[in-house]
């Protein structure tokens, strides 16, 4: 049994802005069911929810602030949270990163340096907690500090830290090195510096005992130019100590046959009963209600990964088919502008949502028929896993965690019936359009579609297998 401080910027269902809340609320209690005693460490934001008792634990002064732990539950585990309460920094409404208009909060610097420095102490067991971690878990640039920090200490946790997405790195101008009072010796090309810039992901990169990232896959492409960011070089040079660890899914949140967001419950035995889901989602989003057409699907954060404008740029060919289009998302304002003008042009065909909205999201992976996932990378994706649960055939391109959950369609895969869903090349619109009219064609063919339905519904998305897989990385980090 480790004791495991698993560091995290969002978590499901307190706060939750994409998919790293999603592994923080899932992976944690998978591990606590293999019997270990992990502790969730993340900034009490004001529009995080709570539930059940929360707790005053302790107070700590680090870098001359009184910061306050308030202890709480992971609903339906024994999972303990332990919140940072500090208002200055964390009492700012909305997003935990950026402000309504889409920019990062102008002291972010400061503000997850802290969540560092307290999981420092947390893990050290300065913080008359009276817990030591063993390993600690730290997750994206957000937490990029705590490995660096934890190389200076004597007799210190071992350090785990899992690249979610590489295009998001943690810059900041040189100026705020004073406010944060970093120890020098962090300081050089081969530290924290990049480019002239603080970077707080080398401080996981350069300094964990073990990198991992959520797909064997991503681990391999972000060795290379394409998709490095001008890491890739420390990346190979670190690559004795990376490795690709699928992410799981959370069985219990996203299951057709109980999900408390859709009204028709159904399985792989009931698989008609889909349609009633479809009718209401189409209802919802005021398209005509005919469960003849095909609907497609979308949900996520609208932003140049994604591969909305591959999808923008199919939308005439597409629309001149029999087909409806339902997306939810929000990011940048001008995908959110030019979905919405495309609103207008093919009422009957296209319904877009912008904002969040989790049950919004769990009714169209009940109620459509395909959903369209072309993202020009993808560390790992979870929708694609959601929708084979849901008899809902993921469109994606083959690149990370896709390329390693999905099953192309091929005349192959259907006949042995392991035929997941339809996978693509080229990140352009012409291979989109051409993935889809391939699902199209299955789609007209009803029997083949409903075994490739059958197929992804069986798929296995535990977080069984990479929850042990963690664990054996704990268990073998040798310093
Ligand atoms: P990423 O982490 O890159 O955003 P993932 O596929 O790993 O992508 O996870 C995205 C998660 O966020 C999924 O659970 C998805 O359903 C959810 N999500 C994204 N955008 C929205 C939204 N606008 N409303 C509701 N849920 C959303
Ligand atoms: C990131 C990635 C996504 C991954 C998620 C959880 O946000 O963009 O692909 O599924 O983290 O690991």
């Amino acid at each position: 049994m480790k004791k495991i401080l698993f560091v995290t910027s969002e978590a499901h269902p307190f706060i939750k802005t994409g998919g790293l809340a999603d592994v923080s609320g899932s992976l944690p209690k998978a591990l606590a069911e293999l019997s270990q005693d992990i502790k969730i460490i993340i900034p009490r934001y004001q529009d995080i929810k709570t539930f059940g008792d929360i707790h005053y634990r302790c107070s700590l002064r680090v870098d001359n602030r009184d910061v306050n732990i308030l202890e709480t539950q992971m609903p339906d585990s024994r999972v303990t949270v332990w919140l940072i309460d500090y208002p200055e920094f964390y009492h700012q409404p909305g997003n935990p990163y950026v402000d309504a208009q889409g920019n990062p909060w102008p002291n972010n610097a400061e503000r997850f340096s802290l969540l560092c420095r307290i999981a420092v102490e947390v893990a050290m067991n300065r913080a008359h907690l009276n817990w030591k971690a063993d390993v600690v878990h730290c997750n994206d640039w957000q937490s990029g500090l705590v490995p660096a920090l934890l190389s200076l200490e004597y007799d210190r946790p071992a350090s785990v830290f899992t690249i979610h997405n590489m295009a998001y790195q943690g810059l900041f101008p040189t100026s705020v090195l004073t406010s944060l009072n970093l120890p020098g010796q962090l300081w050089h090309p081969e530290g924290l510096e990049f480019h002239n810039m603080l970077s707080f992901i080398k401080g996981g990169l350069v300094y964990a005992d073990r990198i991992t990232t959520v797909s064997p896959t991503y681990a391999l492409e972000i060795q290379t130019a394409a998709y490095g960011y001008g890491l890739e070089g420390l990346l190979i040079h670190r690559n004795e100590y990376l490795g690709g660890i699928i992410n799981g899914i959370d069985l219990d949140q996203w299951n057709p046959e109980t999900d408390a967001y859709i009204a028709h419950h159904y399985s792989r035995a009931s698989l008609g009963d889909k349609q009633h889901n479809k009718a209401e989602l189409q209802r919802r989003m005021a398209l005509p209600v005919d469960n003849n057409i095909p609907v497609l699907g979308l949900i996520g954060r609208l932003v140049e990964q994604k591969g909305i404008d591959l999808i923008i740029a199919c939308l005439p060919e597409l629309l001149a088919m029999p087909v409806q289009f339902v997306l939810l998302g929000n990011g940048d304002k001008s995908f959110e502008q030019r979905l919405q003008n495309l609103t207008h042009v093919y009422p009957t065909k296209i319904a877009v949502s912008i904002g969040y909205d989790e049950g919004l999201a769990h009714l169209i992976e009940g109620g459509a028929d395909m959903f369209l996932m072309p993202s020009r990378f993808e560390p790992c994706g979870l929708n694609q896993m959601y929708s084979q649960r849901y008899g809902t055939i993921p469109i994606v391109r083959k690149t990370g965690g896709l390329a390693d959950t999905v099953v192309d369609s091929t005349p192959e895969t259907i006949a042995n019936h392991t035929a997941t869903g339809i996978i693509f090349n080229d990140a352009n619109a012409s291979a989109l359009m051409e993935a889809i009219k391939r699902a199209l064609l299955l789609y007209n063919l009803g029997d083949v579609w409903a075994d490739i339905q059958k197929n992804a519904m069986a798929a296995d998305f535990s977080w069984q297998q990479s929850a042990k897989q963690y664990i054996e990385l704990y268990q073998n980090i040798q310093r």
